[in-house]
């Protein structure tokens, strides 16, 4: 019987747009054991077993390996679906892990990232599942590159997350097709400035540079309570406000947690419901196996 615990991942921050992603302590767990049929059980019945994407990922991992046994797997999940926290990102890091793991250890840690990657479209949120941490990510040329970064401990990450759902393909079909270069330029300088700000406990530089202008303009608009609560955070504490992966969960970076009073306030002014949680950085997916 293999456990698989994966954490939540929120992509961006900023502007490192499907390059930047960091863990946090909230986790999906799955049990696992090899079978002479399928069966899943605990999962969200309103994703089909057929689409199911740790199923799927199971399925992709064994094709690469050559191999495929039947399993049952029990899904025990905290991470909430289509909320900007990596939902799909975890189903997929542990149906490829699980892949591996049931058929000799047969998937590496570059193997795992990159087939990952390959089925999400992006990195920024499977590359922390799998590595724990804040990770950079270019899946370019010449494959695909992932770097943990140093996080400096007085960082607090808070996440807001709403009662209600946006799809990532819903969120990417507001992007724009293309930027301008000054609009390239920009991204690309505010990225390095947050990641060094997040190594160093620079708290300035997040304030002055988190400014991204690839997806955060195009995406506020699907969140109602987006501007309140920027307002009401922004205001009482220094820190900065980012729409976690594509939302709709909200991510702030500060130094200082929001107290309780903030919190009322934020609950009290904004037509959604939101929770509001200080979460810890987490470590990676662990897979392990017990007899
Ligand atoms: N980088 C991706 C996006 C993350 O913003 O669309 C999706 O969670």
């Amino acid at each position: 019987m293999l456990t698989i615990r994966t954490p939540a991942t929120s992509a961006n921050i900023g502007p490192g747009f499907d390059c930047l992603g960091l863990a946090l302590a909230i986790y999906n767990t799955f049990t696992v054991e090899k079978s002479d049929t399928w069966e899943r059980l605990g999962a969200d019945e309103r994703f089909p077993v057929a689409d199911d994407l740790f199923l799927t990922a199971y399925r992709k991992g064994c094709g690469v390996i050559g191999e495929c046994t039947p399993i049952h797997v029990r899904f025990d999940t905290s991470i909430p679906a289509c909320s900007g926290l990596g939902s799909s990102a975890s189903l997929i890091c542990a149906g490829l892990a699980a892949a591996g793991a049931l058929h000799g250890n047969a998937l590496s840690r570059q193997d795992l990232l990159t087939l990952s990657t390959e089925m999400e479209g992006h990195p920024d949120n499977v590359a922390p599942c799998i590595l724990g941490g804040l990770v950079a990510s270019a899946n370019g040329r010449g494959g695909l590159v992932s770097k943990n970064l140093p996080i400096d401990a007085r960082w607090r990450f808070t996440v807001l997350m709403p009662d209600f759902e946006i799809s990532t393909e819903e969120a990417r079909r507001r992007l724009p097709p293309s930027y301008t270069r000054e609009e390239a330029v920009q991204n690309a300088a505010n990225a390095i400035l947050v990641s060094h700000a997040l190594s160093t406990g620079d708290l300035g530089l997040i304030l002055s540079q988190g400014e991204d202008r690839f997806h955060e303009p195009y995406r506020k608009g699907l969140i109602a309570d987006y501007e309140r609560i920027r307002k009401i955070l922004e205001s009482s504490l220094d820190g900065r406000l980012f729409i976690s992966g594509s939302g709709p969960t909200l991510l702030f970076v500060s130094q200082e947690e929001p107290k309780t009073r903030l919190i009322e306030q934020i609950t009290k002014e904004t037509v959604a419901y939101w929770r509001v949680k200080t979460v810890p950085v987490a470590a990676g997916m662990v897979v392990r196996e017990e007899s």
